[in-house]
């Protein structure tokens, strides 16, 4: 797949903006501040209707304008696909007006139909904020190529916020321990279904993670795992459901007291580990950074098993992070996808690299075809 036109208006500094992408490398240049990321931000929005760093959506409007929209030509096979997206400063409810070939869609409809992978350097956080980003990243890699897991996760979430509920109103006497019953095997089968998707993932991260990290790195017997670490007490052989039964019959009490589920995949944690050391703890930057294009090369690799092709590669500064080592591996990896690259400058990027790309030069939101 792979976006073949995109068009912006009033989004953030672009009042316009018009062009017809290349199904290969797209470079992005321009000084700070002209307008780089914003465009990877409207891609990827339109990928899964929601910004990867806006707080509120109306800030996604140019200043003084009220909508902002986004259209692009998906490229499937022989098959095109028209997405659009309308952010709307006067409709107080519905924002944003999401329309697939004309039609108006749910953001959950959308999912799938624009499949990026973003590489940033905050991505680095991954390794040592908190387990709520790790989850997040993952959640996202796998809605994008499974609605089941993604309606699943959204299912949980309301379970998440009625039992809670309950257990307040228990504490202060409204409700009674056996209506906790019907949530908890919501929270039960739903919580399940999210735990194995998790786990599969994980599996093929790990069985792709040190390969890729060694190349990277030049370096053959490094080992770099993601470690799940679920919230329920899991062994190979456990029996999921029965388990997370068990627990929730244990921490009752406790629920209670706090008011709040505390079991469950809501809380679970993944772990980066090379050569079985945590690389939050005893990682270098270096050794961070190797990891985390491991991991995004993986990301690559994951969604083109399961959608059975190769998503949109949006790399937003990250050559003039890497050494020469790994940005050899970037340029092997950009070569595999459509890829769009924001540069201030040319810096450390190659000469052929550049000259087979389509390049866009970006000037306070305004752009030329170089
Ligand atoms: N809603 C908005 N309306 C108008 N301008 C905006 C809006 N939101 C952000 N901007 C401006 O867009 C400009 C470009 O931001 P962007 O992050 O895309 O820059 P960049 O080219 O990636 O720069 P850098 O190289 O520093 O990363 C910034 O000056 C920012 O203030
Ligand atoms: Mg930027």
């Amino acid at each position: 797949m792979y976006l073949s036109s995109f068009q912006l208006t009033n989004f953030r500094n672009y009042k316009n903006f018009e062009s017809s992408f290349t199904n290969g490398l797209i470079i992005l240049t321009g000084q700070n501040a002209s307008g780089k990321t914003n465009l990877l931000e409207a891609v990827q929005l339109l990928s899964l209707s929601k910004s990867f760093r806006a707080r509120s959506e109306y800030d996604l409007i140019l200043f003084g304008m009220d909508f902002a929209k986004i259209l692009g030509t998906i490229q499937k096979n022989s098959h095109q696909t028209k997405l659009d997206i309308t952010i709307d400063s006067f409709t107080s409810k519905n924002q944003k007006i999401i329309k697939i070939d004309g039609l108006k869609s749910r953001a959950f409809d959308l999912i799938g139909e624009l499949v990026t992978v973003l590489f940033s350097p905050e991505d680095i956080n991954l390794i040592n904020s908190s387990p709520s980003l790790r989850r997040r990243y993952l959640d996202v890699v796998i809605c994008q190529i499974d609605k089941g897991y993604c309606r699943n996760l959204s299912e949980y979430k309301k379970v998440l916020i009625n039992r809670n509920q309950l257990l307040a109103n228990i504490k202060d006497g409204y409700a009674r321990k056996q209506e906790l019953g019907f949530w908890n095997e919501k929270l039960i089968d739903l919580g399940s279904k999210i735990i194995v998707e998790r786990q599969k993932a994980l599996k093929f991260f790990n069985t792709r993670l040190s390969e890729i990290y060694n190349d990277i790195c030049a370096t053959k017997d490094q080992k770099l795992r993601i470690i799940y670490k679920p919230n329920l007490p899991l062994l190979p052989d456990s029996d999921i459901k029965e388990l997370f039964e068990q627990e929730l019959n244990n921490k009752y009490e406790r629920e209670i007291y706090k008011t709040y589920t505390l079991v469950g995949p809501h809380r679970d944690n993944f772990v980066f580990e090379l050569n079985k050391k945590r690389l939050a703890i005893f990682g270098s930057r270096g050794e961070c950074r190797s990891s985390i294009l491991a991991l995004k090369s993986a990301e690559l690799d994951f969604i083109e098993k399961n959608l059975g092709e190769r998503p949109i590669l949006l790399l937003d500064d990250v050559f003039s992070e890497l050494d020469e080592k790994r940005r050899n591996h970037m340029f092997e990896l950009v070569r595999r996808q459509q890829t769009l690259i924001t540069t201030a400058d040319f810096v450390g990027l190659e000469v052929g690299f550049v000259r087979e790309a389509q390049v866009l030069q970006i000037k306070n939101g305004e752009v030329t075809n170089k």
